[in-house]
């Protein structure tokens, strides 16, 4: 992170985590705290806001990375169009279907349906998915497919999609344009408000670490999470990726990342963030971490084998050689052993009239 010299001699921590309402300055000051005792405040601070917004469940959303082929070329991104050296893969509509009822059996009531920016996958193919998981099963679905046209996304909302992930990767301008050769930010969030005005649950989002990213763009990733009104919004670290340009970054740092979380936490209040599987990559027990800081969401991957590990994004992608059913039962004992209960509703936005 480039600017590490913050000084407000004129904060006094506990004043600034009472406020109702965090400025940028304020969160620039949160971000740069040093001290391990001030850290553990804002953690504390952090926790006890979910707490009172979120309560003491998590919610499970079970993911399935179905493609990874991508027409983009995010230069962060293992999935990238340009990188030559990954084996490709995609499922078949009825494989998607039989897994999303694996994830319904397991007991998990959300469905996250993910791929890289595949358009192998037509409109109807899509609804066809949505369609059969919903008929088959009672459970939310989640879109991650990348951008897409207005009329796809209607059409999907439509046939019973709930929600749809598309993270804004960083609110800083030129920076989004350096690692997006083909993208501007200024689309994605017109993409990302014309979801929410027709009705979509949207998650946003950005990465932590990227060359060149300074903590100021890091505070408007949070002020830009709460103008677009996020349901959900994810906070992740950066890791390399061996064949992309930048495999010669260091991945983020991990204090950083959940003062992030922190932070995101304290200011949006009762938007669901998750504990990313970036962040149990990182280290070991990342996600646990995770949800002491203020994340409420985890979730598990069910890409079944042999694809999922070629779902790599980045390296040393965890749980990617383990059997998919294993995966939610080792987070459910995790989670219980932190005092936390594993929601059993399907844990649509707090921001909404419960459904
Ligand atoms: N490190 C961390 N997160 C990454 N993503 C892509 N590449 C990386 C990386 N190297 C994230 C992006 C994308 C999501 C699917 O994965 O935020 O939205
Ligand atoms: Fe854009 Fe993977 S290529 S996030």
């Amino acid at each position: 992170m480039k600017k590490d010299i913050y000084i407000a001699d004129d904060k006094i921590l506990s004043d600034v985590l009472n406020k109702p309402q965090l400025n940028k300055d304020d969160i620039v000051y949160l971000l740069s705290l040093k001290d391990d005792k001030d850290i553990s405040e804002l953690f504390r601070k952090a926790d006890s806001v979910r707490k009172e917004f979120c309560g003491d469940e998590v919610h499970l959303r079970g993911i399935i990375e179905f493609s990874n082929y991508c027409e983009a070329d995010c230069v962060y991104c293992g999935l990238r169009k340009g990188n030559k050296q990954l084996d490709r893969y995609r499922m078949s509509v009825e494989e998607i279907i039989e897994t999303a009822k694996h994830i319904h059996s397991a007991g998990i009531k959300t469905v996250v349906l993910q791929s890289g920016e595949d358009f192998y996958y037509r409109k109807e193919d899509i609804t066809r998915i949505i369609k059969s998981i919903k008929d088959n099963c009672d459970v939310a679905i989640t879109l991650s497919l990348g951008e897409r046209s207005f009329e796809e996304y209607d059409e999907w909302k439509s046939a019973g999609a709930d929600r749809y992930l598309l993270k804004h990767e960083t609110a800083n301008e030129k920076l989004y344009s350096a690692l997006h050769s083909h993208q501007k930010l200024e689309e994605r969030l017109a993409h990302l408000k014309y979801l929410k005005s027709i009705g979509f649950q949207v998650g946003s989002g950005n990465i932590i670490g990227l060359p060149g990213q300074t903590i100021e763009d890091i505070a408007d990733d949070i002020l830009l999470c709460k103008e677009i009104d996020c349901d959900m919004c994810s906070f992740s670290p950066f890791i390399p990726s061996k064949d992309t340009p930048l495999r010669k970054i260091s991945k983020a740092d991990l204090e950083f990342t959940l003062k992030t979380m922190a932070v995101a936490r304290i200011v949006l209040k009762n938007t669901h963030i998750p504990s990313t599987t970036a962040l149990g990559s990182l280290v070991e027990n990342g996600r646990e971490k995770g949800l002491e800081v203020g994340a409420n969401v985890v979730m598990p991957n069910y890409t079944p084998n042999p694809y999922r590990q070629n779902y790599k994004i980045y390296e040393g992608k965890i749980c990617i050689s383990d059997d998919p059913l294993a995966c939610a039962g080792c987070l459910r004992l995790k989670i219980e052993g932190m005092g936390r209960k594993v929601s059993e509703e399907k844990g649509h936005s707090l921001k909404r009239i419960k459904r």
